[in-house]
């Protein structure tokens, strides 16, 4: 399938850094925004930028039936029975810290928190917080030999009638990517709360939550072609509205005096203060963006190409893959042996080469994997053959650096 008309609507990929054209294998951190979602946040701003929900004029009106339409636009998304199911974030990690300080009056002393060893610290420290606030224990599902969910050990730990199940969809670092159907499907039969990262998910699969049946699912527009600062926290309406609010003020009041406040419904309860406007409109574009491709070609196209990604890789003596599957989902962690991903990436950005060194934010992961931090190469709907032929020829030139 040809790639390049959905290519060429991504103007920073044009560039090129000194004598290299940008070869941008770093989605995974944030993906590259179309020129329509660009345009879409300009537009807002040169013709209709007022607050929403509170004016009597025009301008206002506009913002808002714009804002509320991406509401609608998320709905149908990923396949929310409601429209106040959807509430707006800043992005995953605000969600997690609202879902954990949201769950407070809920948890009890001695309840365990079933957690992903992969997980995002952004799915780690909340729970933390909350674990320490109520007494409340947290246990990591450890990995298997293929850096998977041992699924047995789950099974173990299901056994214990965990209050709060959280797991990742796909992993940011190495792109793992979870059996969640039967992994929700058996939590829920334990009884915990179910919660899913979808951080990395979002742009690559084509997400139900209500076939899912999970509880909670939050993602970043900013890693599905949208603008940084907007994100969803999606929940299931009877525990959603159980919520405690993280943030008060703003239009999530109904009524305010100096003895007390009364709070609206969902979903304006769990947005306080003004909120990231245009960032909401640049995320509906987004989502437009996405609706317009066929998705189901483009996921074959994105597998075949992670495929051809990992094979390149393996060929290479000097580089040891984490965690490589068939089956992950846009991402390929790797190391080069005896050399530091750091050194690896700032001699591949020499030529043009954008991936991500690190930890990746999942510290306990490289602690499980015993390593310092490791290189990640990631795709997105723009990514093609010949990115993937550069960053090899790149890194070939790295280790003949490195190891002459
Ligand atoms: C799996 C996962 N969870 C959570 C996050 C946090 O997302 P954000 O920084 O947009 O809040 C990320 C971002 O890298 C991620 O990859």
């Amino acid at each position: 399938m040809d790639l390049n008309p959905v290519r060429s609507q991504f103007p920073a990929l044009a560039q090129t850094l000194g004598e290299h054209p940008l070869c941008y294998l770093d989605t995974a951190a944030t993906s590259q925004k179309p020129q329509r979602v660009i345009d879409a946040i300009n537009e807002y701003y040169q013709r209709d930028n007022a607050n929403v929900h509170r004016a009597a004029h025009q301008l206002s009106s506009r913002a808002t039936a714009q804002y509320e339409a991406v509401r609608d636009a998320v709905q149908g998304f990923i396949k929310a029975e409601r429209r106040d199911e959807i509430i707006f974030t800043h992005g995953t990690t605000e969600g997690f810290n609202l879902l954990a300080h949201g769950l407070s009056a809920t948890i009890e002393p001695g309840d365990l928190i079933l957690l992903d060893s992969a997980a995002h610290h952004a799915n780690i420290v909340p729970w933390q917080m909350l674990a320490k606030a109520t007494g409340a224990r947290i246990q990591p599902i450890p990995l298997d030999k293929t850096c998977r969910l041992d699924q047995a050990a789950y099974q173990e730990l299901l056994a214990q009638k965990p209050a709060i199940v959280s797991l990742t969809h796909v992993s940011n670092v190495m792109g793992t990517r979870n059996p969640i159907e039967t992994m929700l499907a058996q939590a829920r039969a334990a009884g915990a709360i179910t919660v899913v990262d979808g951080a990395q998910a979002i742009a690559h699969l084509r997400v139900d939550v209500t076939r899912l049946g999970c509880d909670f699912y939050l993602f970043s527009a900013h890693k599905m072609y949208g603008p940084t600062g907007i994100g969803i926290l999606y929940g299931r309406f009877a525990l959603l509205d159980t919520l405690a609010p993280l943030l008060t003020g703003g239009e999530m009041i109904k009524q305010v005096s100096f003895e007390q406040t009364t709070f609206n419904t969902l979903p304006n309860r769990l947005e306080a203060g003004t909120p990231p406007i245009s960032a909401v409109i640049g995320m509906g574009e987004a989502i437009a963006f996405l609706n317009e491709l066929p998705r189901v070609q483009i996921q074959e196209a994105e597998s075949e190409l992670l495929h051809y990604l990992q094979q390149s890789l393996k060929a290479l003596d000097e580089v040891e893959l984490i965690g490589a599957h068939p089956d992950n989902i846009g991402a390929v962690a790797f190391n080069l042996k005896g050399e530091h991903h750091q050194d690896v990436g700032i001699l591949l950005d020499q030529q043009g080469v954008a991936v991500r060194c690190g930890h990746h934010c999942a510290m306990p992961l490289m602690q499980t994997l015993g390593l310092k931090g490791c290189c990640r190469a990631s795709l997105g709907v723009y990514s093609n053959k010949d990115d993937i032929d550069r960053f090899i020829c790149a890194l070939k030139s790295v280790i003949e650096l490195l190891q002459p």
